[in-house]
């Protein structure tokens, strides 16, 4: 698949098989992240790949996680620097969509989630991540797609773009 079509036809995947994420697959997606581009090559990501014991007690806060076959959770220092934790942040999005194409190209699905779950503090205990040091950035649910979603309209580029003389 050629990158612009990957960028075209890469759906949030919600409704996964059960069928488990093999381990290189996912780090195969995981390595596509730690390429993204990072302003002061800060590296900001950090990754916390749930095992099937932190993943059921997740659920414990909502069991449709029960149905995401892996979950990871990415997380970014937070610097003492607003604008370093502003950047920091950019970058960790540009990892999750590197993430997100280059599993979409090996068939499998994602859902980058910043739903309640996400900004539990029983989540942040979990995980054993310090909300004082470090900020989620989000849950990825990952699995092989049961369905995919028709892609919701954008706007045309010339709704969002100004011209000038
Ligand atoms: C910062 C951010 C947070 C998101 N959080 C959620 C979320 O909590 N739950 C969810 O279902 N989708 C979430 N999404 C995915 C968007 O809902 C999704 O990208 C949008 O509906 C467009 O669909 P598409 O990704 O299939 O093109 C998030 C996306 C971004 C960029």
């Amino acid at each position: 698949m050629q990158l612009y079509e990957a960028i075209l036809t890469r759906r949030t995947i919600k409704a996964f098989k059960p069928d488990p994420v093999p381990t290189d697959v996912l780090a195969h997606a995981l390595t596509a992240g730690l390429w993204a581009q990072n302003h002061r090559m800060t590296e900001p990501w950090r990754f916390t790949v749930l095992g099937a014991q932190t993943h059921q007690a997740l659920a414990a806060s909502d069991p449709k996680l029960l149905s995401k076959p892996k979950i990871v959770a990415i997380s970014y220092p937070l610097s003492s620097d607003q604008f370093q934790r502003r950047e920091d942040y950019a970058a960790v999005c540009c990892a999750i969509q590197n993430i997100q194409l280059a599993a979409w190209v090996d068939g499998l699905g994602m859902q980058w989630s910043t739903g309640r779950v996400s900004q539990l503090p029983a989540t942040y205990t979990l995980l054993g991540i310090d909300p004082a040091q470090e900020e989620l950035a989000g849950l990825l649910y990952f699995g092989y797609p049961e369905s995919v979603p028709e892609p919701a309209p954008r706007k045309p580029l010339s709704q969002v773009l100004r011209e000038l003389a």
